[in-house]
């Protein structure tokens, strides 16, 4: 069965007197253990779908199936509860608490959860911090961290929750090339539930080159709006 399966998706947004057509009628569907990364120019629709996917939108048309259920016919407390429960979310901007140590940020998803005593708590968010390489900082605060480092503690507070799927709105959109590999590579290594992350040596690749991207076919490749001309330059400047 699909993780994630969307059929002719459409998100349209109401600006004034103009419609703007960011997902004109998509469909593809993520199987388990699937990397897939979605490509496109800036304003095409990939924050929209994105929004869509971690139930933070809704669409205009079309059916979302996450996990077996149809997302169309939740209210918004189900829907929350589906974001908590079956997904993770990693932002371009980390998101982490300031002067709050690393076990502490990947714990924090679990102490809405009363399933979990303080002391599993604990021990899941140290198995999590451990596949993405960091147990040794874990009382380091944000502040006392790398970007990559950073966006490390933000992939192991995404994984703590156990989610069936994590998204990631440009990840790596704040890091450096190398860095940026490594992120990618991490992500590409924690599809294998138990595999516990390797330190990766590699030379300097250009993120253009990853390799684990997966072309989705023409016809399911969102719609871009429209590009505008830009206003020229004597417009802005208004002379
Ligand atoms: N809340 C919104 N209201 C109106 N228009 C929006 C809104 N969110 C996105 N859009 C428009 O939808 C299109 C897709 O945006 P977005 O999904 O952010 O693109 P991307 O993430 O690929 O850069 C853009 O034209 C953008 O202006
Ligand atoms: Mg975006």
């Amino acid at each position: 069965m699909s993780i994630i399966e969307i059929k002719n998706l459409k998100r349209d947004f109401q600006v004034g007197e103009e419609t703007v057509h960011a997902l004109r009628g998509i469909s593809f569907s993520i199987e388990p253990g699937e990397f897939v990364s979605i490509m496109g120019t800036s304003g095409s629709g990939k924050s929209t779908l994105l929004n869509i996917l971690g139930c933070l939108d809704s669409p205009t048309a079309g059916d979302y199936i996450i996990d077996g259920t149809n997302v169309a016919s939740l209210s918004s407390n189900e829907l929350a509860d589906i974001r908590n429960r079956k997904i993770g979310f990693v932002f371009q901007s980390y998101n982490l608490l300031p002067r709050t140590s690393v076990l502490e940020n990947v714990e924090l998803p679990l102490m809405y959860n009363k399933t979990y005593s303080a002391r599993q708590r604990h021990d899941k968010a140290m198995e999590v911090i451990q596949r993405v390489g960091l147990e040794q900082r874990i009382h380091h605060t944000s502040a006392q961290l790398s970007g990559g480092q950073q966006q490390r503690v933000a992939i192991a507070r995404a994984l703590v929750g156990d989610p069936v799927i994590i998204l990631a709105d440009e990840a790596t959109g704040n890091l450096d090339t190398r860095t940026s590999y490594e992120i990618m590579a991490l992500f590409h290594c924690l599809r294998h539930p138990r595999a516990r992350h390797r330190r990766i040596h590699q030379p300097h690749h250009q993120a253009a080159r990853w390799p684990y991207h997966r072309r989705l076919p023409r016809a399911t490749r969102l719609g871009p709006s429209r590009p505008r001309r830009p206003a020229p330059i004597r417009r802005l400047l208004n002379t």
